[in-house]
This record gives structure tokens, sequence and C-alpha cells, in this order.
């Protein structure tokens, strides 16, 4: 194979760089030049971002942008939004500013549990395997102690150790599930650290313990490792107002709209297809703002849609429903976050977004990214259920398409005030500056 290399890793950046360009460009010059335009003048600023993982040969921008007037529990927070989509940051702000004027979003974090689980096989007698589990539960904890006792200070550690038969699924299968309080930080290093433990203890005891025949003795650890699905690491986010109140210069008709509001929801609840949109509508909140305060948005979104088939269907994260004239509106989501720890005490925009938010304890930030997913699955709802999404949608792009033109500030302003009245769609834009240009 042409394209083939052994010791990539080895090369230096300049090397790297080298070899992507000579064997994927046709004007290796230009791909070089462009690849090293994204790198950062400060030179320990860029060492940092290399650092982050293997291979790196520059930065990939995305935008940092935000969103005021989320008013969450009686405070007003900024959010920062990392997104390339472009209507969203606008879609969070209107939203935002609209509950604002309305009582704002009220949220509650149900619990903050951090779930892992060493997987095993076992190929013997369970009951025996039951006593022996009860006899070496303390060695567990004992063993974790130098793992432990710095989160322990912080008020976080193990939880709780249970044995799980999972026979009736997989011959032979048992777990070690094991339950964590990991305060600020998402936890996933401390957690996979006590459970690569319980995973030696596991087989040490077992060696040792005269019960055991030698098959039962083999106890075959498979795998330790966390869950991102944290079904008790919860948080509820609701907005709720009389029906009259939803009123404003877009909404005449308050009452049809929060009852369109609610089949609107009732689709997404009853109908798969619809329902996997409307909470990727609300994932555009959720991923930007996990994503700018340097969370694992691929666990987040895991654990999040895992939660929406939790019932045997993948349905609607989001609910609402209208009683005694009022509208209320509300979500519950799985959330493991972090606020100290990993990339949030490395990444200087990182630290930045945090401090934008007056750097939330991992539990406030939970319920600020919460109310940015239920405020994006309003604006998202309220477009569709009114004028369509494409109207905001290809105003908001209508930047995008011009920018290829390198129209100059004068064209851009002849062309932005010409589809302030006209519809956005690529052709038509692209017709204008045609016409204009002539
Ligand atoms: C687009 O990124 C998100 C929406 O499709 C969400 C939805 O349909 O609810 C507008």
């Amino acid at each position: 194979m042409k394209n083939n290399i052994n010791g990539f890793s080895k090369l230096s950046k300049e090397k790297k760089i080298d070899w992507i360009a000579q064997n994927y460009f046709s004007e290796p010059e230009k791909a070089t030049q462009l690849i090293k335009s994204y790198w950062n003048a400060d030179t320990k600023l860029q060492q940092l971002h290399d650092d982050f993982i293997e291979n790196t040969i520059t930065n990939f921008y995305l935008p940092l942008g935000l969103s005021p007037n989320f008013l969450i529990n009686g405070k007003y927070y900024t959010v920062p939004m990392v997104i390339e989509e472009s209507s969203v940051v606008a879609a969070a702000s209107k939203s935002a500013k609209y509950w604002s004027e309305r009582g704002g979003f009220k949220t509650t974090v149900f619990n903050t549990e951090k779930i892992g689980q060493v997987h095993f096989i076992f190929n013997g007698d369970k009951s025996k395997l039951e006593t022996f589990f009860t006899k070496i539960k303390a060695k567990f904890h004992e063993d974790t102690n130098g793992t432990t006792a710095n989160m322990q200070k912080r008020g976080g550690g193990i939880v709780d150790i249970v044995l799980k038969d999972k026979t009736a699924v997989l011959e032979n299968y048992y777990q070690l599930h094991a339950t964590f309080q990991t305060k600020d930080s998402m936890g996933a290093n401390f957690i996979n650290s006590c459970l690569e433990q319980f995973a030696k203890t596991l087989k040490r005891e077992a060696v040792h313990y005269s019960d055991f025949t030698s098959d039962e003795k083999d106890i075959e650890v498979i795998m330790s490792i966390l869950s991102n699905y944290v079904t008790n690491c919860i948080v509820r986010v609701e907005v709720s107002c009389p029906i009259a109140e939803l009123a404003e210069k877009n909404i005449p008709n308050p009452k049809e709209f929060a009852e369109k509001m609610v089949k609107a929801i009732r689709i997404a609840e009853v109908e798969p297809y619809r329902a996997v949109t409307h909470n990727k509508g609300i994932m555009n909140g959720i991923d930007a703002v996990v994503l700018a305060t340097g969370n694992d948005f691929r666990a987040v979104e895991a654990g999040i849609h895992a939660y929406a088939s939790k019932d045997g269907q993948y349905t609607s994260l989001s609910h609402a429903k209208i009683e005694n004239d009022i509208f209320s509106y509300w979500m519950e989501i799985p959330l493991a976050l972090g606020t100290v720890g990993g990339l949030t005490s490395l990444h200087p925009l990182v630290k930045l977004a945090l401090e934008i938010l007056e750097k939330p304890s991992a539990a406030e930030l939970m319920q600020i990214v919460a109310a940015t997913g239920l405020a994006q699955n309003f604006a998202a709802l309220r477009s569709l259920t009114t004028t369509g999404i494409q109207e905001g949608h290809m105003k908001m792009h209508l930047g995008n398409i011009i920018n290829p033109f390198e129209a100059n500030t004068e064209e851009r302003l002849i062309i932005e005030k010409h589809f302030e009245n006209n519809t956005v769609s690529h052709s038509a834009v692209v017709t204008f500056i045609e016409n204009l240009r002539k």
C-alpha cells in the first residue's frame, strides 16, 4: 500500500506534516502552509495542545460563543458554548431570554452517583461465590485506600460494591458492580483505578480461598471499566408558566401554541424517528456546553441516548403538559460531569469557560447543561411548530454562504439587507452576488 507507514508516532511534528503533505496532496507546499497557519505563535501554548493527543499536526478551531440570560434557580448565567452549527447559540439565547421573563429554569440534581463494573467469569458454585464475596468485601476497600484517601478528603469515595449474578444472560458471567461519589471531578480515572484494584483483589483472594475448587479459584476477569450509563446521576430541569404568559410578538395565540408544543412532544414520545431528531436538538445545547467546559461529550451522548431507551423504546427526553391552564415543560437526564481535573485544569479556554460560569460545582454544571439542552429543544420546537426552522437557520447560515465569495463590507451589507426580506437559499445568494458583481 502506497500510504502505509511504520513508526509514524515516532516522527517529529514537522516530519509527520511532510509525510502527510507528500502522500495525500498534489500541492504539498499549500497543504503544509494551511496546516501550519493554524499553529499558535505562543510555542508553550501550542505544546500544551500538541500534548493532549498523539500525532498532533495542528489545531482544529471551533467557535466559542456565549449565550447570556440563563436564569436558573434564580441566578443568571452566561453560558459558553462550543459548536459549529450556525443557529444553535442564537436559539439558546433566545429561549434563555424568553424563559427568564417567565420565572426561569428550575433545576434539581437527584443524585451524583457514578458506576463501575468488574466483569468476570466464575465457573462454579454460585452460593460459594456469594459467601466468598461477603468475606472478602472489606479487602476491596482496604486495597484501594491509597487511591481513595484524597477523594475521601473531598467527601467522595466508594459508596458500595455488590456482587451481581448475570448468569441468566451469559453463562458463568458475574460482576462486581461498584458505585462511587466523585464530587467535582468526573471521576473516570479514579473509578477505573479502583476497579482495576478490585479485579486484582478478587483474583488474589480467590486463589487463597480454601472452599473453592481449583476451577473456582481460577476467576477470569474479562475487564474492569466505569459505566457511562449513570442512571443514578440525574438532573431535572423544568420551566412552567400560565398559558396566557406564553404570549409574545411571534406567539399571538398562546393557547394554540402551548397545545401544539404538547402535541409535538407527544409525537417525539411515541415515534422513534422523530425522537432521535428531537433529542439531537437537545444535544445541540448539551454538547456545546459540555465541550466548552472540557467534559467528555461522547460519554454524555452515550449515557443520555441509553437513558432515552430505558423503557424499551427510544423516546423523547423532554415532556410537556397543560394542567389548570399552566404549561409545564421538563426533562430528566443522566449527566456525569466534572469541573476539576482532566481538561478543566489544562485547557486555558476551558478554565475561562468555567470562570464565565463562576466556577460551578459539578452538580451546578449539570443544571446549567440541562437547562441549555431544554432551551435548545424549546427553540427548535417553537420554530418547527410555527415558522419552520429553515427561515431562521438559513438567515444564520447566510454568512457561511457568502464567505467563499470573499465579499467586501459594502457588498456584505447589501446582501444582508436584501435577504432580510427574501428567502435565503444557497442558489438565491449565489445568484444575487453574481448579479451584484455584474
Ligand atoms: C437541528 O440541529 C436540530 C433540530 O432538527 C431539532 C428538532 O428537530 O427538534 C431542529
